[in-house]
């Protein structure tokens, strides 16, 4: 780990005192006395704030807890809807807004919390209308408009099973999840808009369900006028099936621990995983970190840039701000289209007072230049965050001082698909911050770094970053594999949650995640398993053996970079690396494609045959072999490797 590189930051930046002040946590000793009780009892404590939500019937017990399975407010019933929407239709928040979308191209709507409900409300007729029932998978592969989170609260509102795709991933990623979660209804759109091209959802839906005859509906919204093609019998056009409808759909009561959505995410081997969440632990995550961590007020306009198809997307865009009553903000572009000022100038146009982003962004914008956010009156913004990799210092420095003014406290938020909500994080009005640690664990959460045999270590030692107590909005299984979440998760360390980042704690007792211990890449804030790539690799014709590791990338983090042999009788084109980073964005998503492909005639390997990624890392990285080699099986691969980088 880069221990030396963080010790060098030694800056402390207090909340202000006019934040604090106003803050709902408003001191670093509130904070920690509350943090202590809530650890001492967590049972105590969550209970306390669930009982705020708004339950059809109460539980009868708060956790029943039988290592690694976790049920939450046992017994006790809820409409994740009826929180996002219904209660706010009984006061002030009726007419005001919840979601303010604008289209790449410039389009603008606005939709109250009433007139939300109401397309909730006949989406869900719509589902109901076409034989979808609770516990029915839906998958939604869609662009970021308003009618991607109506389809997801849809979904919740009649107890089936949201999957979300998101919309940049291939034809082949949705047919792989289909064939997962056994969807048989889709929900998409003609096509979407980025960076000024138009990206075909509804043609990359044909192509995963050709031949499928599992699939009996496909929903398609009307988003960009595509010529598209409509199955007859299949597909039907969201826009038609409004017209059959009324607004009127109960909000039926469902088990707390009946399940809300899927996620997939990478792991370490080939196959995504879907993460599954269910309904009473998961909105509380999502509904009280959010109003917590992002110091809610009635008032406030808040954007998170993430896209749905992410967990972001679920619990900062979608659940966490509507159980909240928020205002949320939703783009549905590129951040440099048509210039790359396009958030600073939405940041202006709606006052926009929190924003929630990503590091990989934030080092492009740095990239762009001063400039692009100087045009703009960026002083409605009042708290800033980040969440998907480690920030580097330079990169917050810029962002609270560029952004933020040096006014606005930053929440550098760690978490996971897995873990539902935040786990570790400053709060803004009662932690020091210091430029790329997010600090401090949140309430409940009872975060630790420990060795391989699950000793606690002391300050500065870098190890596993674990949870060692259940938590609500924790997963409760991957679908339909419980061996494998048992395996994912549970085995590293004896008894706890392990989360794959390696971290350490330093002497304030503040976290500073190192990154992924296992073979999971982060690119611009993605995962990406290295098994998946190669797996997509090897899938082409000319391809024997692919190994995929990581190497530093300034704006993404990390990029993707190959090392493939081919086979003896491969044709190989003039350009067949080119070839093989489409046929990977074909198989996986444009983000998958392989920074760097370098072909070779063998790849290092220990004598029993397994890859050593070790060093190709090293390789790929530019740097020299550093490590130790003696158990490689042929020393000489290693000199030829380096030198293929043509
Ligand atoms: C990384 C995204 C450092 C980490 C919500 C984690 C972070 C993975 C941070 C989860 C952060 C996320 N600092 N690393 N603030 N936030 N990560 O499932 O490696 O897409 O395990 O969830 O991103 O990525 P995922």
């Amino acid at each position: 780990m880069s221990i030396e590189s963080h010790l060098v930051e030694n800056r402390i930046f207090q909340p202000s005192r006019e934040f604090s002040k106003a803050a709902r946590i408003g001191d670093l000793a509130e904070y920690r006395k509350l943090y202590k009780a809530s650890i001492a009892d967590p049972e105590k404590f969550w209970a306390k704030q669930a009982a705020k939500l708004r339950w059809q019937k109460d539980w009868t017990k708060v956790l029943q807890w039988k290592c690694p399975f976790a049920k939450w407010f046992v017994g006790g019933k809820l409409n994740v809807t009826e929180n996002c929407l219904d209660r706010h239709l009984e006061g002030a928040r009726r007419n005001k807004a919840a979601i303010i979308w604008e289209g790449e191209p410039g389009e603008k709507r606005t939709l109250t919390y009433h007139q939300l409900h109401r397309e909730v409300c006949k989406f869900a007729n719509v589902l109901k209308r076409n034989n979808i029932k609770k516990g029915d998978r839906v998958l939604i592969y869609m662009p970021l408009v308003p009618e991607a989170s109506i389809a997801m609260l849809a979904c919740a509102r009649i107890g089936a099973v949201h999957s979300v795709v998101f919309g940049g991933f291939s034809a082949e990623s949705i047919k792989d999840r289909l064939a997962d979660c056994g969807a048989q209804v889709v929900i998409t759109a003609d096509g979407g808009y980025r960076r000024g091209q138009m990206v075909t959802l509804k043609q990359n839906v044909d192509r995963a369900i050709e031949g499928n005859a599992a699939i009996r509906r496909v929903i398609v919204f009307k988003r960009a006028n595509l010529d598209i093609h409509i199955a007859e019998g299949r597909d039907v056009w969201w826009h038609r099936e409004m017209d059959y409808v009324t607004a009127d759909c109960p909000a039926l009561g469902f088990d707390s621990e009946h399940p809300l959505f899927i996620l997939y995410t990478s792991g370490s081997t080939g196959k995504p995983k879907g993460i599954l969440h269910t309904t009473g632990g998961y909105l509380l995550g999502a509904q009280f970190t959010t109003k917590t961590i992002f110091d809610l007020r009635e008032d406030d306009v808040y954007w998170c840039t993430a896209d749905v198809g992410w967990i972001t997307g679920h619990t900062y865009l979608v659940y966490g701000p509507l159980a909240n009553g928020a205002t949320c903000l939703m783009y549905e572009g590129a951040p440099n289209w048509p210039e790359p000022d396009r958030f600073w100038k939405l940041i202006a146009d709606y006052g926009v007072t929190i924003l929630y982003t990503a590091p990989t962004a934030i080092r492009a914008f740095i990239k762009w230049g001063d400039e692009w956010p100087a045009k703009h009156d960026l002083s409605s913004l009042r708290l800033l965050g980040t969440v998907g990799e480690p920030i580097n210092p330079e990169a917050w420095m810029w962002f609270r001082e560029k952004i933020g003014g040096s006014r606005c406290p930053i929440v550098d938020t760690w978490w996971q698909t897995e873990t539902g909500a935040i786990m570790i994080t400053p709060l803004p009005g009662a932690t020091p911050t210091t430029p790329g640690t997010a600090t401090l664990p949140f309430f409940g959460i009872d975060a630790a770094i420990v060795d391989d045999a699950g000793k606690e270590l002391p300050a500065n030692e870098g190890g596993k970053l674990v949870i060692r107590k259940p938590w609500p909005s924790m997963l409760r299984s991957i679908y339909g594999d419980k061996q494998r979440y048992k395996d994912q998760y549970w085995t590293e360390v004896k008894d706890c949650y392990f989360t794959g980042d390696g971290a350490r704690r330093d002497e304030h007792g503040y976290f500073w995640i190192t990154g992924r211990m296992d073979d999971v890449l982060n690119v611009a804030g993605h995962r990406l398993g290295t098994a998946e790539v190669e797996s997509a690799l090897v899938s082409h014709e000319a391809v024997a053996e692919a190994a995929v590791v990581g190497r530093p990338d300034e704006i993404k983090g990390q990029g993707v970079v190959a090392f493939v042999t081919l086979k003896t009788h491969a044709v190989v084109h003039a350009d067949l690396k080119e070839i093989l980073r489409k046929h990977v964005g074909e198989m996986i998503g444009p983000i998958a494609k392989p920074d760097d492909i370098r072909f070779a005639d063998a790849l290092p390997k220990t004598r029993s045959g397994k890859i050593m990624r070790r060093l190709l890392k090293e390789i790929a990285g530019g740097g020299g072999v550093t490590g130790d080699t003696t158990t490689l099986e042929d020393l000489s691969i290693l000199a030829k490797l380096s030198k293929s980088d043509d």
